[in-house]
């Protein structure tokens, strides 16, 4: 049998072929007095391919009826011009066969379905445009992240997913165990974790920070890109109880330097998926966000703002606004204020830097002003905080006292502490939500529909 092509190939073909094999899923069949004429698509493109089936072919009579919506079908003939006016590449079948039917149950039938409804099919919805997009998107997303750090000679790091430390500090971890609820094993009347599989505590990782820092002060810059998890119970449309994490980790670095790089990765990215996912990108500004591709060139076109917490918490004051949450010295920013301060207030991104302590984690490195620390979230419209990240406390004395702080015990983080025992350097990382990212690059709006299959709470189906 020849090779197969791809349908994205076939499409982007420089000259007719004689003789080519196609296979795919059809979209629609229309069938004329001599003819059929049949969408395929393979996922490869958002562009559907046209298969012209002459009604004289053999077995056509007994095959055609079985060339229905959803059915996988494989076509051998000739790649030519369409004669008609878009002057496309369509294939003229010499044969063609069905592989696997689909009946009438198939659930893709009609057009215009709801993302509620798709995300019920969600082992489906990978054949619908828009989840074809958002998919060919990801990887491609992927790939650019990849790219961004290889180029600038950061080391890959394949952290951990099952640690013992909770880097964040929130305690939204997952626990990982093999004792059998029904029976643990028990001391002085508690759980005896000391005879679980790993004989202590042990969680699925929410960040893999702490080891990038290990190989940062070791291999000067390293970035880490895999899955996190966090039990956190926040039915929004931004959290995932499972989520992809961009993690570089930089010796010798400030957090001035932090940020700078934090910003042209950003940008990077938005411009990559921009050259490189044209078609896809249409499909968003269309029919997701009509005005995705003016906001992603208006946010390349120009720097990002910075301002400190302390003076966003003054803009936030003085807005006027009625907030549903609190705005004031020491609280948290909520998503309605991070998107005020970004949409409204500077209407282009905004890097925040300079957080209270008392609202920030054990490693984030102490300001001169003794109530501050050096971090900074990377805010953007329609979201909020895409990234956050932090210059790190390098001073032994000061993140011994910092661990005193916030209950957490010397042995146990006696490795982390060994960092600024040998050699220790200033140096500064920061995460960014893979999937908040594609949101923003693509305009959905709901992390389920950015996620193959999504994890949040009271849902791990599929
Ligand atoms: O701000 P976070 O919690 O920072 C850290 O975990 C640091 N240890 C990172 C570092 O400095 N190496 O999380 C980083 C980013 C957030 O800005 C957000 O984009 C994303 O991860 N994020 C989530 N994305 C989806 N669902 C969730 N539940 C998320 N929680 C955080
Ligand atoms: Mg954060």
């Amino acid at each position: 049998m020849i090779r197969r092509t791809l349908v994205k190939k076939a499409l982007n073909a420089k000259e007719p072929e004689d003789e080519i094999r196609i296979e795919g899923w059809v979209r629609t069949r229309r069938d004329a007095k001599a003819f059929s004429f049949v969408e395929i698509n393979d996922g490869t493109s958002l562009a559907n391919l046209q298969i012209i089936i002459d009604a004289t072919l053999s077995d056509y009579e007994t095959e055609i009826v079985k060339v229905t919506t959803g059915a996988a079908i494989r076509v051998h003939g000739k790649l030519t011009l369409s004669q008609g006016k878009n002057q496309g590449w369509e294939v003229i079948a010499t044969a063609f066969e069905v592989i696997g039917q689909a009946d009438a149950s198939y659930p893709l039938q009609k057009k215009g379905h709801s993302l509620e409804f798709l995300r019920e099919i969600a082992h489906l919805r990978p054949r619908s445009n828009l989840f074809g997009c958002v998919f060919r998107v990801r990887s491609r997303l992927a790939h650019a992240v990849h790219q961004f750090f290889q180029g600038r000679d950061f080391i890959y790091i394949h952290t951990p997913i099952i640690t013992a430390s909770d880097c964040e500090g929130a305690g939204e971890m997952f626990k990982v165990t093999t004792i059998d609820p029904a029976k643990p094993p028990l001391k002085d009347g508690q759980v005896d974790y000391g005879k679980d599989f790993f004989e202590k505590p042990s969680y699925l990782t929410v960040s893999g920070q702490l080891a990038a820092e290990v190989f940062a002060c070791s291999m000067s810059n390293v970035y880490t890109f895999g899955p996190t998890f966090r039990a956190e119970n926040s039915n929004t449309t931004r959290h995932a109880s499972e989520f992809w994490m961009i993690e570089p980790e930089m010796a010798f670095c400030d957090l001035q330097e932090d940020m700078d790089v934090a910003e042209t990765f950003v940008k990077y990215l938005i411009d990559d998926i921009l050259k490189h996912c044209a078609a896809d990108m249409t499909f968003f500004s269309k029919f997701v966000d009509k005005g995705l591709k003016d906001r992603l060139q208006w946010v390349l076109d120009r720097p990002f703002e910075r301002v400190s917490y302390a003076e966003a918490i003054d803009i936030l004051l003085q807005s006027g606004q009625t907030f549903e949450y609190p705005v004031d010295y020491g609280l948290n920013l909520q998503s309605e204020h991070e998107r005020y301060l970004t949409e409204k207030h500077f209407k282009c991104p905004v890097t925040v830097y300079n957080y209270p302590k008392t609202i920030k984690p054990f490693y984030m490195r102490a300001n001169d002003d003794g109530k501050t620390v050096a971090a900074m979230d990377v805010l953007v419209p329609g979201i909020g905080e895409i990234v956050g990240g932090s210059q790190r406390e390098e001073r032994l004395e000061v993140l011994e006292k910092h661990l005193e702080h916030h209950e957490l015990s010397k042995e146990d983080y006696g490795w982390y502490l060994d960092l600024r025992r040998f050699g220790s350097v200033p140096h500064s990382g920061f995460g960014m939500g893979f999937e908040r990212m594609l949101m923003f690059v693509t305009g959905v709006s709901n992390i389920r529909d950015v996620i193959p299959f999504a994890r949040t709470p009271g849902n791990a189906e599929f």
